[in-house]
């Protein structure tokens, strides 16, 4: 048997026991376990310090799988669903029955996706039950994009995480829901609006501001590093009001030369957004491990995965 076969059945035998696995996704890695089993969907909210009231997505092999979870399955989530998964799209529709109020955090909808990455495919395919999976970071913390951030996290208290090399994405899922069959947007996410946009047309936007969060990741202090981090469109201008402080600085493409700046990351060398997506979190990961007084991030152009990294610069702001 094969090493990466000996881990999935390793995977396999401790989600049949109602442990909870880290694993990866092609956005972040996920803590999960069986949706059927309470134990472990109680273990997934007590690990992160998630509130109950705040619902895990559901991952499913396949489209095929769809009305096992949910049902009034607007035509245009269907269309979606065909377009982009396995992907980094995740839908709210109303839910079935079956589907355990702990899962939903009570609602009548449920999160759904077909995640896109080999490790976690060929665990689904093995199961006989979808996994719930939210981020694996304690509540309000900079979600994992490689094994060893999920480690750090967790250290001793998870059995298993499957190493699956560094998220292709680096983001979080889009998340749409509807209203009235319409495409609303509940979270930007590393797919881009636009291609959403050229299947089913315009999508609603729903912001934290708009509405009481429906869903952590509309919460605004989420995804943020322990260090004090600002947010500008002049990171130069920034710098010169600062006198004395261990300041870290994190770029789209230009590096900035200037001698107070004692860390710095650059996102994309070549201006390529998926590629600056990609490298986000594992970024700022690096510099709130640096012992900085601050965290200058430079704003990205609002186009894109550009809008989805200033939303998640911009919840890193907040304190
Ligand atoms: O990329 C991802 O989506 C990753 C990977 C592991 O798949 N998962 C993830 O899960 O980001 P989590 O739990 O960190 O974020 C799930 C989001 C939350 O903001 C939650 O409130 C929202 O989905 N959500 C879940 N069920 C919902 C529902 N019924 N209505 C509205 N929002 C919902
Ligand atoms: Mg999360």
């Amino acid at each position: 048997m094969s090493l990466i076969n000996n881990l999935i059945q390793n995977a396999i035998s401790l989600l049949n026991q109602d442990q909870i696995i880290g694993i990866p996704t092609e956005t972040v890695y996920g803590l999960a376990g069986n949706i059927y089993s309470s134990k472990a969907i109680q273990s997934i909210f007590s690990m992160k310090q998630r509130p109950f009231f705040n619902p895990l997505i559901v991952h499913i092999k396949s489209v095929n799988d769809l009305s096992e979870i949910a049902r009034d399955i607007p035509e245009k989530a269907l269309l979606l669903a065909a377009a982009f998964w396995p992907g980094p799209l995740t839908l709210v529709l109303k839910k079935q029955t079956a589907i355990p109020d702990l899962v939903t955090g009570g609602k009548d909808t449920v999160a759904v996706r077909v995640p896109n990455h080999p490790l976690i495919l060929a665990l689904l395919n093995q199961l006989e039950y979808p996994l719930a999976a939210p981020s694996a970071n304690p509540f309000g913390c900079i979600s994992p994009t490689e094994a060893r951030h999920v480690a750090g996290y967790f250290k001793d208290l998870l059995p298993m995480v499957l190493d699956g090399g560094a998220c292709g994405r680096g983001i979080e899922s889009t998340i749409i829901g509807f209203e009235n069959e319409e495409p609303v947007l509940y979270r930007l996410g590393s797919l881009a609006l636009e291609d959403i946009e050229a299947v089913v047309g315009t999508v609603k936007i729903i912001t934290h501001d708009d509405i009481a969060p429906a869903a952590p990741g509309m919460l605004s202090r989420h995804y943020a590093p322990l260090t004090t981090t600002v947010l500008t469109t002049d990171v130069p201008e920034l710098l010169d009001t600062f006198l004395g402080k261990k300041i870290g600085v994190l770029v789209f493409q230009n590096e900035i030369c200037n001698p107070k700046i004692v860390e710095q990351e650059i996102l994309s060398h070549t201006g390529n957004l998926p590629e600056a997506a990609s490298k986000l979190y594992a970024a700022l990961h690096r510099l709130d491990k640096c012992n900085l007084d601050l965290i200058i991030a430079e704003r990205f152009p609002d186009v894109g995965l550009g809008k989805t990294i200033n939303d998640r610069l911009q919840r890193a702001t907040k304190k």
